[in-house]
């Protein structure tokens, strides 16, 4: 058993590199003359027990590559995973079995997560009987029953096919089916994506009512970081594979210390992304939206409002000098940059 307040999860100097080319790593990868994707690249953090802690950043800087590193969806390249003491990179399939099912994942597709051809009856009864293989029937129908309140979700959707769901009826089962398991922790990735505004909030709403009954721990994935500061305690920014900024959410959203996040915050990538990274952006405040190839050192520096504004300092993309992670604020607000932005008197 873990000591009491040891961290539930311990993500040490964690790497995850594909040999594929494709999207915002595919100019990086040239310029290495390697072909390889650095998807995740020496990120640490940690979890702990009860605890959200928000991972955000634009689409392709590795978040649910980091995600499925946690469950062991994928071999990775380097690094550390600890969970309750116990280092997960060096057990087999077989060995982390029973561990597992503490770990679940609420994935980023609603349609890919659900057999279509399935009946929500038959998809709820196959987790739990996964979880717990011995119930009798009557035990079954009642934690059947039991997950469908904790979602929030009338019988009657049992007989359902998923095809025959609102995105966010399908979301409560994706919930309801990770919850069978048991789990301690729950990476949910994007789980609020492809739903209106309104069902964003219940969906949310459900999420942190679940995490005080039942003592959940959630890495919560998004791009939307006014998203992350709602629901997570500290948040971890990401850029291009690596943590950028990380600390307790409202210094993180409101007094944020990476030029990254201060344009996150302004929602101006947000933008970007969606009109298309080829797409040539207005220029803006900000001014050097123009995706320039990503260089050695720090990998924002192409894109970086300080770095243009300051005269292009060498020292940002000298690839013997990457900026580290380092303390901002004192605590537990870091910052990898070499001119970060002031501090901000903050709440607190
Ligand atoms: N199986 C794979 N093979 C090759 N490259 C991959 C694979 N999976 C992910 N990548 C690449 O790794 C990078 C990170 O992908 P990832 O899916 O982790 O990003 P993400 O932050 O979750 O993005 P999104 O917000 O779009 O979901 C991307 O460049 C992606 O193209
Ligand atoms: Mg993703």
């Amino acid at each position: 058993m873990e000591p009491m307040d040891s961290p539930l999860l311990e993500v040490r100097n964690l790497s995850k590199h594909f040999s594929q080319r494709g999207g915002l790593f595919a100019a990086l990868a040239r310029e290495r003359g390697t072909g390889v994707i650095p998807a995740v690249d020496d990120v640490s953090f940690d979890l702990h027990a009860n605890e959200t802690l928000g991972l955000v950043g634009e689409s392709g800087c590795g978040k649910t590559t980091t995600g499925k590193a946690i469950l062991k969806l994928m071999p990775v390249t380097a690094g550390r995973i600890r969970y309750a003491g116990r280092d997960i990179t060096v057990l087999s399939q077989e060995e982390f079995r029973p561990l597992r099912r503490e770990i679940q994942m609420i994935f980023q597709d609603l349609d890919a997560a659900l057999n279509p051809k399935m009946r929500i009856e038959s998809v709820l009864r196959e987790a739990v009987l996964l979880c717990e293989p011995t119930l009798a029937s009557g035990a079954l129908q009642a934690r059947i029953y039991e997950l469908l309140e904790l979602v929030n979700l009338k019988k009657n959707k049992l007989s359902s096919f998923p095809s025959e769901l609102s995105g966010g009826e399908k979301r409560r089962i994706g919930i309801a089916r990770a919850l069978a398991m048991r789990p301690r922790l729950i990476v949910a990735d994007e789980p609020t994506s492809a739903l209106d505004v309104s069902i964003q909030a219940q969906v949310i709403n459900l999420l942190r009512d679940l995490q005080s009954q039942l003592g959940l721990s959630y890495l919560f994935i998004s791009h939307d970081l006014q998203l992350v500061e709602l629901v997570s305690h500290r948040v971890a920014v990401m850029y291009l594979g690596r943590i950028v900024e990380m600390g307790p959410a409202e210094r993180v959203a409101h007094a944020p210390r990476h030029p990254y996040t201060a344009v996150l915050w302004s929602s101006l990538v947000e933008k970007m992304s969606r009109e298309g990274a080829a797409s040539s952006v207005a220029p803006s405040a900000w001014g050097v939206f123009d995706f320039e190839r990503p260089t050695e050192g720090c990998r924002f520096a192409p894109r970086c409002p300080v770095y243009a504004a300051r005269g292009r300092p060498a020292q940002c993309t000298d690839a013997s000098q990457a900026p580290r992670l380092a303390a901002a604020d004192g605590g537990a607000h870091v910052v990898a940059c070499h001119f970060p932005l002031p501090a901000q008197a903050g709440p607190g």
